[in-house]
């Protein structure tokens, strides 16, 4: 019984997988606020269970999070477990999908997982201990043609510490210890942005570029072996 004695939120709770990570907490001990918009099915559910309820949430909304976790916390207790699982999808391309349709998917799966965390996050830090699951998708991994809200895939350009107002902000100590020791120049990023907007690139698509002297293989050795004859 890993969650005796534990409180745990499942968003979109009321159905689907949702409805599972509930009924599998619950089973191992934990008392379960199941948080949906489906009031008739987590009604049912959280019935089902034993010290679970239900609480109607749309996870896109900050004050309602902000009263949900305060009446959780009033009658089971401290939330030890947030399962961020609530979803939605609207399929369509680029060009297929409508800026409202986009805008929802980044709301609730994006935005809600956010809102969640930025809630319950103060009360396990103060107590020391607590677990957020957030729930994702194999495709968030490859991509999903003909989804773009889901997962968009494009061709990205990932610079690391550039000369610009808002690089030059950054502490030197970001760059001082990548391979390539110094701070970028806009004009190193701009020779990428060009060739993926060329001809040259007729090849290329879905990938992600970085542009940042190696800060992301990580820190150099403080001594240099010796470079590897071809
Ligand atoms: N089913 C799959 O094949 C699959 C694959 C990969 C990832 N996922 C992800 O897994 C999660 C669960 O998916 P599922 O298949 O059980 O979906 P589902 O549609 O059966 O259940 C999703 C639940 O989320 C609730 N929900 C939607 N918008 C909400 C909002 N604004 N506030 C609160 N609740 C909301 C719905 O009412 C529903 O009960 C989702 O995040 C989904 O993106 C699903």
């Amino acid at each position: 019984m890993r969650f005796e004695g534990k409180v745990a939120i499942v968003t979109g709770g009321a159905r689907g997988m949702g409805a599972s990570h509930a009924r599998g907490l619950a089973a191992e001990g934990a008392r379960v606020a199941i948080c949906d918009l489906l009031d008739d099915e987590g009604e049912a559910l959280a019935a089902e269970l034993p010290q679970a309820r239900y609480c109607h949430l749309d996870v896109t909304g900050e004050t309602r999070w902000q009263s949900v976790v305060r009446a959780v916390e009033d009658t089971l207790g401290p939330v030890d477990v947030l399962v961020n699982n609530a979803g939605i999808i609207h399929r369509g391309s680029v060009e297929e999908q409508s800026p409202e349709h986009f805008r929802q998917i980044l709301d609730v799966n994006l935005v809600g997982a956010f809102l969640g965390m930025h809630t319950v996050l103060p009360g396990m830090c103060e107590r020391g201990h607590g677990a957020v699951v957030n729930v994702s998708s194999a495709t968030g991994m490859a991509g999903f043609a003909g989804s773009v809200g889901y997962v968009p895939r494009v061709n990205s350009v990932h610079p690391g510490v550039i000369r610009t107002p808002m690089g030059e902000a950054a502490s030197p100590d970001l760059f001082a210890h990548q391979p390539v020791p110094r701070i970028g120049e806009p004009e190193e990023v701009t020779r990428m942005v060009l060739f993926l907007a060329s001809d040259d690139a007729s090849y290329t698509t879905g990938g992600e570029f970085l542009i940042d002297g190696g800060q992301t293989i990580g820190h150099r050795a403080a001594r240099r072996t010796p470079a590897r004859p071809l």
